[in-house]
């Protein structure tokens, strides 16, 4: 089998894509320094797919350390690197430890796959690449606008970096660009585990419901959208986990056009913040308990994906729909509530 390593296996993204590469014949190791995660999650992925993973806790911006884990492991066909700080308010607080974390980890990863000569390397990117976009839905030729964040910022310079290396080194990469992952598993043994009081909106409405949070805050209802409300391009964890196992094949067969492939990975779809609390709404069968606030600092108005190159290219499908996405991530909620009362990871203040 062949063996694919993966940074932040133990994170939202990475776990769920732990449990496809398994799923898909791949045998699988993690890094994770579990700063943003937690290695029980791991147990979940157990209970799934029937597979252990071991999970290296180790920090990639200690490169000895990085490099420890290639010595162990020798001859892994491809990495994955979703090891990331990834909030985009607390990046505009703390800049440096974002330029700091993001791009060093990036860099000694990349360090390793040239010194161990991994052959393929996909790239966890993001649809705050593009800033706030002109015209929607967006292609992967729709240029850069600058960042809204320093998080973003990293986004582009990892993707630059990249671009760069490969114009010397035999690497063959992916990019592939999330729009807004949500949702969890289906069997709700795995999920999202957010940290200290929640950035993103699902989890804000999922905790909410669950009376960990009084209310929830929609953030503007006067913007020049259909509602007022912002538009997202909401996607399901498990579509944008299969399309790494899809990106990996695209490589490993050769298929690529260029050694640093672009792909956005979003439903093509645009939901305003209210439509999504409507459709939760519609699955939880309750009324959510929510008030318009202030605008926040940062959001763009509207974005949603041209996803037609992943589709065409990768073969990449989006099997679940927005209420799919309702309904798994308040299973999981409601699951992690049982087995965590009062879930709200102290992890950060
Ligand atoms: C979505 C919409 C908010 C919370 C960011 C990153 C992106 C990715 C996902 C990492 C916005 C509104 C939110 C709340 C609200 N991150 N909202 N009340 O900002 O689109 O994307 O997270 O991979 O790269 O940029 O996601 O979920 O924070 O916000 O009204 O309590 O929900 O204003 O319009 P965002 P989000």
């Amino acid at each position: 089998m062949k063996k694919i390593l993966v940074t932040g296996g133990c994170g939202y993204i990475g776990v769920h894509t732990l449990v496809d590469l398994i799923e898909n014949g791949f045998d699988v190791v993690s890094i994770d320094n579990n700063s943003r995660s937690h290695a029980s999650i791991l147990h979940g992925v157990e209970r799934i797919t029937g597979k252990r993973v071991k999970n290296y806790p180790v920090d990639l911006c200690n490169f000895t350390d990085t490099q420890a884990v290639f010595q162990e492991n020798p001859h892994i066909s491809g990495i994955i690197h979703f090891a990331a700080y990834k909030a985009v308010g607390e990046s505009v607080e703390q800049p440096l430890m974002y330029f700091d974390n993001n791009l060093n980890a990036l860099i000694n990863i990349l360090r390793c796959a040239e010194e161990f000569q991994v052959p393929h390397f996909v790239f966890s990117s993001s649809c705050t690449v593009y800033g706030n976009p002109d015209h929607v839905p967006v292609t992967e030729e729709t240029p850069m606008k600058p960042a809204e964040s320093p998080y973003g910022y990293t986004k582009q310079m990892g993707e630059e970096i990249i671009r760069h290396l490969v114009k010397t080194s035999p690497l063959k990469t992916v990019l592939l660009r999330y729009f807004n992952p949500v949702g969890a598993h289906p069997s709700a043994l795995i999920g999202e585990m957010p940290l200290g009081k929640p950035a993103n909106l699902v989890p804000a409405i999922t905790q909410t419901a669950a009376g960990i949070l009084p209310e929830m805050k929609v953030f503007g209802q006067d913007y020049p959208t259909r509602d007022g409300s912002c538009v997202r391009d909401y996607i399901h964890v498990s579509d944008i986990a299969h399309a790494h196992t899809l990106a990996l094949h695209y490589l490993m067969d050769g298929k690529n056009e260029t050694s640093c492939d672009v792909f956005n990975l979003g439903s093509g779809n645009g939901f305003t913040v209210l439509e999504v609390i409507q459709m939760f709404e519609k699955v939880s069968k309750s009324k959510l308990n929510y008030t318009i606030g202030p605008r926040r600092a940062g959001d763009v108005i509207a974005i949603y994906a041209n996803n037609e190159k992943a589709k065409n290219v990768l073969g990449w499908e989006c099997r679940y729909s927005l209420e799919d996405m309702m309904r798994t991530a308040w299973d999981w909620e409601q699951k992690l509530q049982k087995d965590l009362p009062g879930y709200v990871d102290p992890m950060l203040n």
